[in-house]
């Protein structure tokens, strides 16, 4: 439809003509005679100037009267200067109040992480957040355009369900007319049986687990997108997560590098990562990685270089601190500026610092069989500046569904995608066993109730066939490509451990 106003994205196009602005006031300055507002719409922000004497008398008092987060209109000229974001500024000839904001609570300064998210119905309207949907956006985008592109069907799996798929220790069970139901861990049961009916299907929904570990990578709602194919095996699954996530590379580095620059991320990084094949280790490569003098050398030097550089930003502000007093106003500013980067950037090295060894213990100590935690996984891809692609894991450590590997029992055809950066596991996967017989003793082996999976024992008694698939958790992958340090800021109402409300 013809909105009857100009969002700030299309501001462009609009040079030299008056258009009407509809926002809220996110900053504003003012000296005498002129004030300069900076009103976002949601599209983006944009500079409005207001000078007093080419406005009428209610519009010079509007403007001085708005608070931060008041709505507002705006009547003006569009014009072009290279100096202000996006190329373009407003000056306007009339300005009017629709709403005058209470004082908001959200500023500029620091605020710790409990009260913000408290506060996420409103945190959602600062420039990092709002950058970190809007590339939550286009990867949601990307993925649906990838999949459908390759003629997948888009399959809505069940939320309320009868059966576990990952482990009973994470279920939220609920009372379902008296008969004990569970919010949906995977959709990938009910996924299998629908690429039996569509050969190629993907799920995009809302997964839950009880997770009660508080971590960077763990939410209990968190949604998850799950292809599954029909006569696939678990090289072909490993060929379809790659090029999937090359594609939302690809989208984002096209389509999201404002937002991303918002979010300070360094994007060459990306760019390295997209390049194509992704090594594939076995598990046991993997293993022997970890577990190698190269790793305890690659961990060493980062502590080494972690020391230097937190003695170079020590010196520098003992430095800078020592000049304070004689300084000017200005170069105080500055020096306070640069102070607050440093002391946060200390931070990091010191919990770096503290972390580094213990890393190191445990990759030396790591003994095959076991799962990898997250240090592991985070060591295992300081090697490399591409997601990597693990599989073949033990079979005790993955779920009851995965095919046994034919050249070695004790290994599942399974198959993680972990991301460089410290980012860790997005993708979990593998070959789903075919034998109704072996599916029936994993069941039992796994402690579940075999009554529970009559149905999706079906799908190996009619016309059962080779077939594979992954999920990928939307929310790490989000975290991920914006360089987010911790999964609360990729959902606009992030569940996890402590936090329902808001
Ligand atoms: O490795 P997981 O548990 O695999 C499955 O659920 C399979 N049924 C998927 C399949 O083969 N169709 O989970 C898959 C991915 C993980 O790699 C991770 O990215 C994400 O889901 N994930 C979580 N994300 C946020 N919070 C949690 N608590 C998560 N648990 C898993
Ligand atoms: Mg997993």
């Amino acid at each position: 439809m013809t909105e009857p106003f100009t969002r700030v994205a299309a501001l462009r196009e609009h040079v030299d003509q008056t258009v009407t602005l509809n926002g809220w006031l996110y900053n504003s300055r003012g000296s005498k005679g002129l004030r300069f507002l900076e009103v976002r719409d949601g599209s983006g922000i944009v500079q409005v100037v207001v000078r007093e004497d080419e406005v009428d008398g209610a519009s010079w008092d509007a403007s001085g009267e708005l608070t931060q987060e008041s709505s507002l209109r705006v009547v003006g000229v569009v014009t072009a200067d290279e100096r202000q974001r996006g190329g373009v500024e407003i000056v306007a000839s009339s300005v009017e109040v629709l709403a005058l904001a209470e004082p908001y609570p959200i500023t500029p300064k620091e605020h710790g992480v409990e009260f913000l998210g408290d506060r996420r119905h409103l945190w959602l309207r600062s420039q990092r957040q709002w950058a970190a949907m809007r590339v939550r956006n286009r990867i949601i985008t990307a993925i649906h355009g990838y999949f459908q592109g390759q003629g997948y069907i888009q399959m809505d799996a069940p939320i309320l369900t009868g059966n576990a798929v990952e482990g009973t220790s994470t279920l939220f069970e609920l009372d379902y007319f008296g008969e004990p139901a569970y919010l949906t861990q995977s959709g990938q049961l009910h996924g299998e049986a629908m690429a039996m009916a569509h050969g190629k299907i993907y799920t995009f929904g809302p997964t839950f687990r009880a997770e009660k570990s508080k971590t960077r990578r763990h939410l209990t709602e968190f949604w998850m997108i799950e292809p599954e194919m029909a006569f696939y095996d678990l090289a072909m699954n490993m060929e379809v997560a790659e090029e999937m996530l090359v594609a939302i590379l690809d989208a984002v580095l096209e389509d999201s590098r404002d937002d991303l620059e918002i979010l300070g991320r360094d994007v060459g990084k990306l760019e390295a990562a997209r390049q194509a094949p992704f090594p594939r280790l076995t598990y046991t490569e993997a293993v022997d990685l970890l577990t190698s003098d190269e790793t305890q050398t690659m961990l060493d030097a980062e502590i080494a270089g972690l020391e230097d550089e937190q003695a170079a930003l020590e010196d520098e502000r003992d430095t800078s601190r020592a000049g304070y007093g004689q300084a000017k106003k200005g170069v105080k500013r500055r020096i306070d500026a640069r102070e607050i980067e440093i002391n946060g950037r200390l931070d990091e090295i010191t919990e770096s610092l503290r972390n580094l060894p213990q890393w190191k213990e445990s990759a030396a100590s790591f003994e095959w069989g076991a799962d990898f935690g997250g240090s592991d996984e985070t060591v295992i891809t300081r090697h490399f500046d591409t997601p990597i692609l693990v599989h073949r894991y033990p079979a005790v450590v993955k779920a009851f569904y995965m095919k046994r590997d034919p050249d070695d029992d004790r290994l599942a055809l399974g198959m993680d995608v972990l991301a460089p950066e410290g980012y860790g596991e997005i993708i979990g996967g593998g070959e789903r066993a075919t034998d109704l017989q072996f599916l029936r003793d994993q069941v039992e082996a796994h402690g579940l109730p075999e009554s529970a999976f009559d149905w999706y024992f079906d799908l190996r008694k009619y016309g059962s066939v080779p077939h594979a698939g992954f999920g990928l958790g939307l929310e790490r992958m989000v975290a991920y490509v914006c360089g987010l340090p911790h999964v609360r800021e990729t959902a606009p109402f992030p569940r996890l451990l402590g936090r329902l409300h808001p």
